[in-house]
């Protein structure tokens, strides 16, 4: 029938994987549409945490057929160990879980690659994830990579050794030491355990075919907006298109098929690696909201860089995306601030602008924050919107009136049934 986009609007990290997990018995398929196991989205479930990196957050619900896409590039090795944790825990996978032929898949060269790069870069290094993912798309785009489908082919070793002499090449240009023999070992065994799986399918038909019979799709993605490899903080972005246009083209369907797209957003801002952040507190406050909000990695372990709300960053991820409605998470992290700040425009060189400039990396910006009064209180006994703090309310309302798209959810603990609904959120699904 139609797809519905999920995405994050930041940084990364905005809470996109609790979302997905609460509105994903409203959909058919739940599919992911690019990135890789660079991402880590967290669920929390009758107290219990689960970091999903590769398999979509529609695993722990009995009814949505989860997808990986053609957009998504897998580790194998990161996959079975995701799969065997989830069967462990009595989530069923099989039947539940399908595989696109045409995703690309991270050999043990890459993540040596990707550490070689990042070496070689020095101080000016991305803050790679180190899960292999540029050189992967690299791979891809150059038209040398390998994908799951391949994994059928009898002369998959051969393939493989093909590339790997490739790399082996370029790796000499690095002065970086490395023996990937053991991660060779465990990424063979893992392809074994894939192909025997029998999951793998042509998930544009399998997409397709679900809209044509009147089936719903979930369409979820990783990164966020400023991590767009086109429209992100470049080159300090990852590889992929994390944008709407990705979901198109990391799933097989038309935008045509398209109805909503649901943007997440922290109340604050979040960055993990390196790159532009102009609204980064690094200091007390900084701090406070990274231990409050937990803020670290859920891939890498890493702190999270955090400052206040970028409203020009959020326009911008708003306008590239298409954005209809905004999931609005962490609002409890703000709980006992006695003012928010929310950066309304940047100041450079003396100008006001909305817009993030090209140079964004080099330029000397000063946000310009409006202060709204902290609730203090706890958000935890409210269950409806209507009747929140007073303060969080004037909160909301000036951003939607900003940004000029409703907030339709609220998240406010990262349990599952933490999620306050606006009146018209009740149009998804
Ligand atoms: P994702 O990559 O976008 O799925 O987000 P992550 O899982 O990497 O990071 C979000 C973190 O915030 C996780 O630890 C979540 O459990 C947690 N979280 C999600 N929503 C909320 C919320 O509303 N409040 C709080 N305090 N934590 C939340
Ligand atoms: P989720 O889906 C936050 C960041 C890395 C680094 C840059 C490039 O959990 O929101 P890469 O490994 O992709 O080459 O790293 O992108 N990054 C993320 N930051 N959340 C993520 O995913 C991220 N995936 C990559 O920290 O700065
Ligand atoms: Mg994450």
């Amino acid at each position: 029938m139609y797809v519905d986009i999920l995405l994050g609007l930041q940084w990364g990290d905005e809470g996109k994987g609790k979302i997905v997990d609460y509105l994903a018995p409203q959909y058919d398929v739940i599919a992911r549409f690019q990135g890789g196991p660079n991402a880590g989205h967290t669920l929390v479930i009758g107290g219990e945490k689960t970091i999903l990196h590769t398999v979509p957050s529609g695993i722990m619900h009995g009814k949505p057929v989860n997808i990986i896409g053609n957009g998504v590039v897998i580790d194998p090795v990161t996959l079975v160990h995701e799969i065997t944790t989830l069967e462990n825990k009595g989530i069923p996978v099989k039947g539940r879980l399908f595989i696109s032929k045409k995703a690309h898949l991270i050999l043990p060269m890459h993540k040596v690659l990707d550490a070689a790069s990042e070496a070689a870069k020095g101080q000016g290094k991305i803050g790679s994830t180190l899960r292999g993912i540029s050189p992967t798309y690299m791979d891809k785009t150059g038209r040398n990579g390998l994908r799951m489908g391949d994994i059928l082919s009898p002369d998959f070793k051969v393939q493989y050794q093909r590339i790997k002499d490739k790399h082996l090449h370029l790796a000499r240009q690095y002065d970086f030491e490395f023996n990937v023999t053991e991660d060779e070992t465990k990424w063979f065994e893992a392809v074994e355990i894939l192909r025997s799986h029998n999951n793998l399918i042509d998930s544009e038909y399998y997409l397709n075919d679900a809209l044509s019979k009147g089936k719903t799709i979930l369409a979820e993605g990783a990164q966020g907006t400023m991590l767009d490899i086109d429209f992100g903080t470049y080159p300090y972005v990852t590889s992929s298109n994390t944008i709407s246009s990705g979901a198109c083209n990391g799933l097989g369907i038309a935008p045509t098929k398209v109805k909503e797209v649901i943007g997440i957003a922290k109340a604050y801002c979040t960055r993990v690696g390196g790159g532009p952040f102009p609204t980064e507190l690094d200091n007390e406050v900084g701090e406070r909201i990274r231990q409050i909000g937990f803020e670290f990695g859920a891939t890498t372990g890493r702190k999270r860089r955090c400052g206040w709300i970028d409203l020009p960053a959020l326009k911008y991820a708003i306008m590239l995306n298409g954005v209809t409605q905004i999931a609005m998470t962490k609002a409890d992290v703000l709980n006992d601030f006695d003012s928010i700040e929310a950066c309304t425009h940047y100041n450079i060189n003396g100008t006001d602008t909305e817009n993030i400039p090209y140079d964004i990396n080099e330029a000397k910006i000063d946000p310009v924050y409006k202060s709204f009064k902290g609730w203090k209180q706890d958000l935890g006994p409210y269950s409806t919107v209507g009747e929140l703090p007073t303060d969080l309310k004037a909160y909301l309302t000036f951003l939607e009136g900003h940004l000029h798209t409703p907030i339709t959810m609220l998240s406010t603990g990262p349990e599952r049934e933490k999620l306050l609904f606006k009146n018209s959120m009740e149009v998804v699904g």
